[in-house]
C-alpha cells in the first residue's frame, strides 16, 4: 500500500453540532487500497504543516473523513465548501491488523476516535463486530449517521449526558461483550481503561494513537510514542511505526 499524493475535491461537507464535520471527497485518479486505521496527511489552507486525519471510508476514487474543528488548521479546512480542492498524502501509517481465526471483536471509540474503526467492520464482513461508541451527547453521534449499524453485528451508543443509548462510558460495557480482540481509539482515559481490561483478561488489543505530527512520514520524530517492547522502553514514531500499536505496549 504505497502512499500517493492526491488532489482531492470536496464533494460534500456537512456540519453536525458545534464543531463536527463529515467530509466526502473524490478524485479523478484511482486511489490505492486504504486499510482501517491508516490516515491521510492533509494540506489545509494557509498552513505549512499538514494535519493527520484518519481514513473514515474509502473507495476507488472516493475517501471520506470525520473532522472536529479544534484549532486553526481544522478550522481553515472545514471552512471550505463543496468543490474546493486540496492536496493529501495517503494512505499513511500501518492500520489495524485483523487476526486469523478470530471473529468476536469489539470496536471501542470515543468522539472522532470512532472514525478509524468503521472500516474494520466494513472491510471484514466475516467478523462479528460489536461497536461501543462514546459521545458527549446524541448530537455528536449524528455525524456518523447509521454507518456502524450497516456493518456491525451490534452497536451500543453511549453518551455522557444520557441523551442517547447507555448513560455512561462505553468501557463499562466491555466485560459484558467479552471480545477476543479489542480495537480502540479515544481519549487517554478510555485507552488506559481498555489497556487494563486487556491486561487483566488476557485479551488482545490494538490502539490507534493520535499524536501531534510534523512530517507524517517518519523523518522528524515529532510524533514519538513511548512503548515497552522486548522489555525495554522505546520511542517509536506514530506516523511510520504506528499509529496503531499493540495496546499492552503503550506507556500511557
Ligand atoms: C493518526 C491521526 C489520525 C487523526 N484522525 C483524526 C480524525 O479522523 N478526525 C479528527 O478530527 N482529528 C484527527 N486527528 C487529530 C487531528 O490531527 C488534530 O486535531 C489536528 O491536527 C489539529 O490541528 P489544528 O491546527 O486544528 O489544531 P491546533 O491549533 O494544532 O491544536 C488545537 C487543539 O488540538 C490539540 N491537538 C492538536 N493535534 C492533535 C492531535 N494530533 N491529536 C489530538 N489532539 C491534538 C491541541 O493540543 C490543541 O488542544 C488525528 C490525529 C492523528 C495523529
Ligand atoms: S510526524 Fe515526523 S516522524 Fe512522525
Amino acid at each position: 500500500m504505497k502512499a500517493v499524493q492526491a488532489e482531492l475535491t470536496i464533494k460534500r461537507i456537512e456540519r453536525h453540532g458545534d464543531n463536527l464535520y463529515r467530509v466526502e471527497c473524490e478524485t479523478e485518479r484511482d486511489l490505492p487500497h486504504m486499510a482501517a486505521g491508516q490516515f491521510a496527511h492533509i494540506k489545509v489552507p494557509n498552513r505549512d504543516l499538514r494535519r493527520p486525519i484518519c481514513i473514515y471510508d474509502s473507495g476507488k476514487t472516493e475517501v471520506s473523513f470525520i473532522i472536529a474543528d479544534v484549532g486553526a488548521g481544522t478550522s481553515a479546512f472545514t471552512a471550505q465548501k463543496a468543490g474546493a480542492r486540496f492536496d493529501a498524502l495517503l494512505p499513511l501509517g500501518n492500520g489495524f491488523p485483523v487476526l486469523p481465526d478470530v471473529t468476536n471483536v469489539a470496536l471501542l471509540g470515543g468522539g472522532t476516535g470512532c472514525a478509524p474503526l468503521l472500516k474494520i467492520a466494513k472491510d471484514n464482513p466475516h467478523l462479528n463486530c460489536t461497536a461501543l461508541l462514546g459521545f458527549p451527547c446524541a448530537e455528536a453521534k449524528s455525524v456518523y449517521g447509521d454507518d456502524f449499524e450497516k456493518y456491525c453485528k451490534k452497536v451500543c451508543y453511549c453518551t455522557d449526558d444520557g441523551s442517547l443509548g447507555y448513560h455512561g462510558y462505553p468501557t463499562e460495557l466491555l466485560t459484558e461483550i467479552a471480545p477476543d480482540v479489542l480495537y480502540v481509539c479515544g481519549a487517554p482515559g478510555m485507552m488506559r481503561t481498555a489497556q487494563k481490561f486487556c491486561k487483566d483478561r488476557g485479551t488482545v488489543g490494538f490502539a490507534s494513537t493520535e499524536q501531534r505530527m510534523g512530517c507524517g512520514v517518519g523523518a522528524c520524530l515529532v510524533c514519538s510514542v513511548k512503548v515497552m517492547r522486548d522489555g525495554k522502553e522505546r520511542l517509536l514514531r506514530a506516523c511510520a511505526d504506528g499509529p496503531v500499536f499493540p495496546i499492552e505496549e503503550l506507556v500511557l
